[in-house]
Order: structure tokens, then C-alpha cells, then sequence
């Protein structure tokens, strides 16, 4: 986030306001007005002091905010209504110089800055997906001009790589393709749980949904909650699982919806994805806990969420088969293939869109190419490592009735190379995953 700027000619006063921000947020103080023209732009938002405005004047003011700008808030004397309708007039919003005006002044900033970052997200996410397009546009075939209902001639097994790509764009481009929506019960909870919401009111909210409750309280009385008595409500099962695992559950349980289709012959391809993100769920989560990597974000549904790219190349597929713009004569292996090499980009942008942290963005860019990336951090190592160690397990998404576990020698990769894994460690690991996955992976469903 860029910094707020103080603008101010006495350095005294802008000292006492920038003690109420410079906690959670940069602050630089600015005295001069030639200053201020020069590197406007370069603030979040503009905290104007009376005494700047009363010494360079309105005219000033008018020739700096002749073009796009960051909010400017001032705050003025009470009392002077004509300096207030002035720089109203003008786009700059005012607060009045009472006593005890810090604690609005909080309240004021903190609401605009949200407002400033939400905006930002915005265009960063309409970049994003403009640059992924841009990308897909580079690694596809030539692009044709192509209308709407036009029929396609039968695709040659050779050329359907390319015309995968080719049809993703051109409906992108369309703005044809929904992107899947994040299940609206997990973020009303994540949103209680930054309110401080109790228990009491998460079980309230969770009470809604009848199908979640139910999977929950079977979750809560699998072998790695069970007590002495069976939860039969809702309460009890998120008293026993408390509010973290409560959440992960939710989360998972929510994400589970979105794997549904009603294309037959990608049902086993979508079942095996479930199955591989659970695992890496999981085994990211172990990886976190045994060696204690302290992260900023939940192990787990990162792990989770880190295919999330193959899950909306599928989905996206699958509805173009539907409304016939691709023929049913995909090559699976020519499939899986497009989704292999494009589903970091894709499932990046989605977690943008999401509003998911950088973390999220980052470990679904380069859980499987770690060269790309521009630094490794712990989390991102994790999901590397956690995704090979599942695939080895058999945990992998492939259409082939039988599963085959990749071979990967674990110990010989980066991850665990940086990570400091060794063989009995790893040996720990899986076991702990198949653990979790047998005994839970049937109540997710
Ligand atoms: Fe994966």
C-alpha cells in the first residue's frame, strides 16, 4: 500500500497526526508545495492540515486536483463555512478541528484506504486476467476471427492442444466464461471470525445449512475428535473441533460443491482432483505443524486451494463440450496436457478475483515450477512438496480406472532438499495423510 501523506506546514501539528496512523500504516509528512505537485500520485490518500490550505490558497489547490488524484481529506477550523464549500467544490472532503477529532480522523482514513485498496484490487484483477489472456493468446495456435453459432469443422486429434486454447480465449475475450463464485457460507464466516464472533454465533450462522451441520457433527465424532460422548448437535461438534478446524471444514465442505458436474466423462477426472487437493490439504497442514513453519495463512487451505487453475479448466471445458464448441473427441492425454501447462495461471487469477493474499496467488503460480517463482517461501515450498508427496501416495488426477502412483524420488527435490526432509520424515508424513484420508475423506463428501 502506498503511504499516507500529511501535508502540513506546521511540523509539530503533522507530527500529532501522523502518530495516530504510523502504526499500521507508512506515513510521510510533507511541508512544501512544489513537493506536493511533484509526487501526489505516489500517496494512497492526502491528509491536509488548515494551516497548508491558509498559506497556498484555494487556487493552488484547484490547479493540483485538475486531474486524477488520491483522496484529499482536510481538516479545518469549525466554523469558517466558506473555506468548506470552496474546497468541497473542488473534490476535497473536510473534517472538523474539534476536540478529540483524532478518533474520527481514525475512522475517516481507515474507510477511505479500504476503499483505495479495494479499487486497486479491482485493477489489478482486470489485469490479471488481461495479461493471462495476452499470455494464452502467445502459446495458442493462430487466433481466427470466429462469430457467434458459426460451426466448426471436426477437429484433427493433432490440432486439439491448440484449439482448446484457442476456444478458452475466445469466450474469455467474450467475457462468455463465468468464473465459479466463492461459496458465500465460507466467507460470511471468515468475516465473523475477523469480527471476534464467538462460538455461539458461527454455530448460528452454520445452523443454515443443514447439510454442512450434519457433515460436521460426523466430523467431530470421527476417531481424531471423538470424547467419551457422541455429539448429536451442532454446538457440540464445533465445541469439540473448535473455531480453526470449524472453519477448515466449512471451507472444504463448501469447495467440495464446486467440483460437481454434469459432464459424465469428467466426473472421474474431477473425483481424483477432489481427492489430490484434500491430500495436499492435509499434508501441507502436517508439513506446517511438524515443522513448525509458522506461516501467515492457513496450511491447509492453501494446500487445498493450490489446484484450484485445473478445477476452473475443466469446469470451463466441460461447458464448452457442452454448448458444442469443442468436440467430444478431446485426447484425454491432449487434455491433460493443456490443463497441466496452463492451470497455475488460470487458478491464480481466480484466487485474485477471490481476493485470496498474495500466498494463495503465489502457491497456485508455482506449485509446480518453482524456477518461475521470485523467491521461495516457506508456504510455497510446502505445496510444492506436499503436491509431489500426494501424487506419489496415488492421490493424482487422472482418468485411468486404475491408479497409478507417480514415481518421484521426494527426498531429491527442492522442497525437501530446502525444507530439511529426510526419508523417515517423509515416511511419517504419508502415513499420517492416508490416516486422515481414510478415516475422513467419505464425511467431506
Ligand atoms: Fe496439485
Amino acid at each position: 500500500m502506498k503511504p499516507v501523506f500529511i501535508v502540513s506546514t506546521d511540523s509539530d501539528e503533522a507530527k500529532k497526526i501522523s502518530e495516530i496512523f504510523s502504526k499500521e500504516q507508512k506515513v510521510a509528512i510533507i511541508e512544501s508545495s512544489n513537493r506536493l505537485r511533484a509526487i501526489l500520485n505516489a500517496s494512497a490518500m492526502v491528509i491536509l492540515d488548515h494551516s497548508f490550505y491558509a498559506k497556498y490558497g484555494l487556487e493552488y489547490f484547484k490547479g493540483l486536483l485538475k486531474n486524477p488524484h488520491p483522496p484529499v481529506l482536510m481538516i479545518a477550523p469549525p466554523g469558517d463555512t466558506q473555506v468548506m464549500v470552496d474546497i468541497m467544490e473542488i473534490g476535497i472532503r473536510f473534517i472538523p478541528k474539534v476536540p478529540d477529532y483524532q478518533k474520527l480522523l481514525g475512522l475517516i482514513v481507515n474507510n477511505t484506504l479500504s476503499q483505495v485498496q479495494e479499487k486497486e484490487q479491482l485493477k489489478q484483477n482486470v489485469l490479471s486476467l488481461q495479461l493471462r489472456v495476452e499470455e494464452l493468446e502467445k502459446a495458442g495456435s493462430e487466433q481466427k476471427d470466429r462469430q457467434d453459432g458459426e460451426s466448426y469443422p471436426e477437429t484433427k486429434p493433432h490440432e486439439v492442444k491448440e484449439k482448446i486454447l484457442d476456444e478458452i480465449i475466445f469466450v474469455f475475450k467474450r467475457g462468455k466464461i463465468e468464473l465459479p463464485t466463492l461459496p458465500q457460507l465460507g466467507v460470511k464466516f471468515q468475516e465473523m471470525m475477523n469480527k471476534g464472533a464467538n462460538i455461539r454465533e458461527i454455530g448460528k450462522l452454520l445452523k443454515q445449512d443443514m447439510a454442512i451441520s450434519s457433515k460436521l457433527i460426523s466430523v467431530s465424532n470421527s476417531v481424531y475428535y471423538r470424547g467419551v460422548a457422541e455429539n448429536k448437535n451442532l454446538r457440540q461438534a464445533v465445541n469439540r473441533l473448535g473455531l480453526t478446524d470449524t472453519k477448515r471444514y466449512v471451507d472444504t465442505i463448501c469447495n467440495r460443491s464446486l467440483y460437481a458436474t454434469e459432464n459424465k466423462k469428467f466426473l472421474r477426472l474431477l473425483e481424483r482432483l477432489w481427492e489430490h487437493s484434500l491430500a495436499c490439504a492435509y499434508a501441507s497442514q502436517i508439513l506446517d505443524e511438524s515443522l513448525a513453519l509458522g506461516l501467515e495463512v492457513d496450511a491447509f487451505t492453501l494446500g487445498l486451494l493450490h489446484d484450484i487453475g485445473k478445477l476452473l479448466l475443466l469446469q470451463i471445458i466441460g461447458e464448452l463440450q457442452k454448448s458444442n464448441k469443442i468436440g467430444d473427441n478431446i485426447e484425454s492425454s491432449e487434455l491433460l496436457h493443456t490443463i497441466n501447462t496452463h492451470h497455475g495461471k488460470f487458478g491464480a487469477a481466480l484466487l485474485k478475483k477471490w481476493k485470496f493474499s498474495e500466498n494463495f496467488v503465489r502457491a497456485a503460480s508455482y506449485h509446480n515450477n518453482l524456477k518461475a517463482a521470485d523467491y521461495l517461501s516457506k508456504d510455497l515450498l510446502m505445496v510444492h512438496f506436499g503436491n509431489l508427496m500426494v501424487k506419489s501416495m496415488g492421490f493424482c488426477m487422472s482418468d485411468q480406472e486404475e491408479i497409478q502412483p507417480e514415481e518421484i524420488d521426494l527426498e531429491d527435490t527442492e522442497s525437501a532438499r530446502s525444507l530439511g526432509l529426510n526419508a523417515v520424515m517423509i515416511d511419517e508424513f504419508k502415513q499420517k495423510v492416508s490416516g486422515y484420508m481414510n478415516e475422513l475423506t467419505g464425511l467431506l463428501t
